[in-house]
């Protein structure tokens, strides 16, 4: 599984299922129509650039749109019935017909809106957008996964095969990026949605660790009950994860001291998927991991929505947005693991195919074809030659039969 790194498989597995994306910060952003461009080139995903095509044409002169949709909010023919159904959505939280109508005009609510009605399949943004304002339309709008009301957020991290850490080198950090102080509930929430992330991308086995400043027991307090409550909340919701808690770092990290602290735990030492109490242990811990361990940081990963919306660190990178429209993607598609497989197997079959019938007809034409032309070519030449040969042939001829004739014609006038 992890012979290639996550990062490439998860583009190469976009392509086995092309969803569509909406990208709402098309009007202002190089990095997203960069994005997009190489998205429909490699046919990782369809995208559609929310804003005036005019004016994106004319401020990214360079680029090339071939095979990119263009849905502009204003000039949209449904419109109206969008902001109705806006309204619909959010009159029970004060907004009126009016407030919606101006809503759907904001490029991320639009996109939103057009993800709820399944005109496109995922959003990404926030190159350009604050996490607040990139997320808030879809907190707002899309629905919660079953079992969840809490949406979140994981970082798959990628280290060396050799890092003793998580299956071969991978693991997961929920939640670092989006809930500040969650309560027991919510921490539950997280920690379903993570190792849901974990089994749907990472294709991980979950061994899950509740992480807290004190291992079973250790230590007391309010912050060490939180964890302790959300772990049984946890094994009440999704009997089926391998949940152990509460657990300091290091044993849930390391064998050597989860059989020194750990009674009775579900694995020794060597969960791989992590989740912090609050934010400000998950976005340090996270970013600790990443610079002290040289680990490489997928995400953030929005997770806990039924469609998949996801937020950019501003000023993301170009291999970055493409990654992130690729996992969108992921998270958009429903097919199986067997399908996506038997999916491959076709496509690596049809290319082999194609490979294979473009080198027969390249044969076929050196070495039938080729000499063929070659011959009817030289033709008229050869043609020519014979021509002229026997022709001199013929005029040899003559001569010698005018000797001849003469020789004849001298014996007989002496005979
Ligand atoms: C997620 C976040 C962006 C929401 O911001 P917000 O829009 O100001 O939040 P609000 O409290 O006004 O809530 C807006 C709506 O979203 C809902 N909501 C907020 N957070 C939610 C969550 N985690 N899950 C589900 N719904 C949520 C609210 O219930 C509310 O819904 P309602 O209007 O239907 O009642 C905010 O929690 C945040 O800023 N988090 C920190 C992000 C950050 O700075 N990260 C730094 C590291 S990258």
């Amino acid at each position: 599984m992890f012979r290639e790194r996550l990062d490439k498989k998860f583009i190469r597995y976009a392509k086995t299922d092309v969803r569509t994306i909406a990208l709402p910060e098309a009007e202002f952003s190089g990095v997203m129509i960069k994005a997009a461009e190489y998205c429909v080139k490699k046919q990782i995903a369809n995208i559609v650039l929310i804003g005036d095509e005019q004016k994106i044409k004319n401020t990214f002169l360079d680029s090339n749109f071939d095979g990119i949709k263009f849905i502009s909010p204003k000039d949209y023919e449904n419109k109206e019935e969008m902001a109705k159904k806006l309204y619909e959505i959010r009159k029970s939280k004060g907004l009126s017909l009016k407030e919606a109508k101006e809503l759907i005009l904001n490029p991320i609510y639009f996109a939103t809106m057009l993800l709820e009605q399944g005109i496109v399949d995922g959003v990404v943004g926030g190159a350009a957008t604050t996490t607040a304002d990139m997320l808030r339309p879809a907190l707002q709008i899309i629905k919660t996964e079953e079992g969840i009301k809490t949406v979140s957020s994981s970082f798959i991290m990628l280290g060396k095969r050799r890092l003793k850490i998580g299956d071969k080198g991978v693991f997961l950090l929920g939640d670092c990026a989006i809930n500040g102080n969650p309560t027991s509930e919510q921490l539950a929430d997280i920690a379903v949605a993570t190792a849901r992330t974990a089994q749907k991308l990472a294709k991980l086995d979950v061994r899950m660790a509740m992480l807290s400043y004190s291992t079973h027991g250790s230590a007391q307090g309010e912050m060490v009950k939180k964890v302790v409550d959300a772990t049984k909340l946890v094994r009440e919701k999704a009997p089926e994860i391998l949940v152990e808690g509460e657990l300091q770092a290091d044993s849930a990290l390391m064998p050597k001291v989860a059989r020194v602290k750990v009674k009775n735990n579900l694995w020794k030492g060597n969960a791989n998927v992590l989740i912090f109490p609050d934010l400000n242990s998950g976005n340090i811990g996270y970013k600790l991991m990443k610079l002290a361990g040289k680990l490489k940081a997928i995400g953030p990963i929005v997770q806990g929505l039924t469609k998949p919306v996801n937020d950019l660190s501003r000023g993301a990178s170009l291999k970055e947005v493409i990654l992130t429209i690729a996992i969108t993607s992921l998270q958009a598609s429903n097919l199986s693991e067997e399908e996506r497989l038997l999916r491959k197997k076709e496509e690596k079959l049809a290319k082999k195919l194609e490979k294979k019938a473009k080198k027969q007809k390249e044969t076929f034409e050196e070495e039938i074809l080729q000499p063929k032309q070659e011959i009817s070519q030289n033709e008229p030449v050869q043609e020519e030659l014979f021509k002229a040969k026997k022709e001199k042939n013929n005029n040899e001829l003559t001569t010698n039969d005018k000797e001849h004739n003469a020789e004849i014609e001298t014996k007989g006038q002496e005979s």
